[in-house]
């Protein structure tokens, strides 16, 4: 299954006294989705945004919000945060038990169900939970922080997750995240992917309008 390019500008490398301003200039650049990290100090050794942050944002924007928990016990968030308005709700499995559990509580509450997976951690849960889940994102760096470089490993487990999602018959979209730039945006492409969350590539460039419109044309065509 073949979706459009999504490109999904992550806040965490914003300048959070400039939200706003920020918001903008990506959705001016043709973002497609807001990538939102949440952590909580536990899963990964970073802290960040909250339910109240999300709720702000969904004022600054009518994008799809695409929420990204990086902690542990994920479940406590899934009402608060359709509440705040976040659209896509993606989890790490290794953060809670009842996976398939939670997945269906994300839909039941309006988001997109996702799960996410370190670059260690097995795509056999895929098999598992295919017909609940709306997305697979694949981390290409270990998760925490913003700015890592790509781990080149991750390209393979791009081509077999494509690989599989196809040959279960599933609609899922397949999002990269983690040192996402017009280098590496290319190649994940090639190998299957077709959600690009980009942070510091976008957001820590002198303009992040262009550079969303560099990275589309980085990886469309191919
Ligand atoms: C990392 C986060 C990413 C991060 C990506 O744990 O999940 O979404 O914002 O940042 P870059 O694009 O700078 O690698
Ligand atoms: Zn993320």
């Amino acid at each position: 299954m073949s979706h459009d390019i999504v490109i999904a500008p992550s806040v965490l490398s914003a300048d959070f006294a400039k939200l706003a301003e920020e918001i903008a200039a990506v959705e001016s650049g043709g973002a497609d989705w807001i990538h939102v990290d949440v952590m909580d100090g536990n899963y990964v050794p970073n802290l960040t945004f909250g339910a109240d942050i999300i709720a702000a944002l969904r004022r600054l924007t009518d994008l799809p919000l695409d929420v990204h928990l990086m902690v542990q016990r994920p479940e406590w968030y899934i009402a608060p945060f359709a509440d705040a308005g976040a659209s896509l709700f993606t989890f790490h499995p290794d953060a809670t038990g009842h996976v398939q559990r939670q997945l269906d509580q994300v839909r039941a509450c309006g988001m997109r169900a996702g799960l996410a997976l370190n670059p260690a951690t097995p795509l056999t849960y895929v098999e598992e939970v295919v017909d609940d889940l709306d997305m697979l994102l694949l981390m290409t760096v270990n998760p925490g922080f913003g700015g890592q470089s790509y781990i080149p490993a991750a390209t393979n487990k791009i081509v077999r997750a494509r690989r599989l999602l196809d040959e279960l018959g599933s609609n899922a979209r397949l999002e990269l995240d983690g040192g996402i730039n017009r280098e590496t945006i290319a190649m994940a492409r090639q190998a299957g992917a077709d959600t690009f969350v980009a942070g510091s590539a976008i957001f820590k460039s002198a303009e992040p309008a262009n550079e969303v419109r560099h990275l589309r044309e980085a990886c469309s065509g191919i």
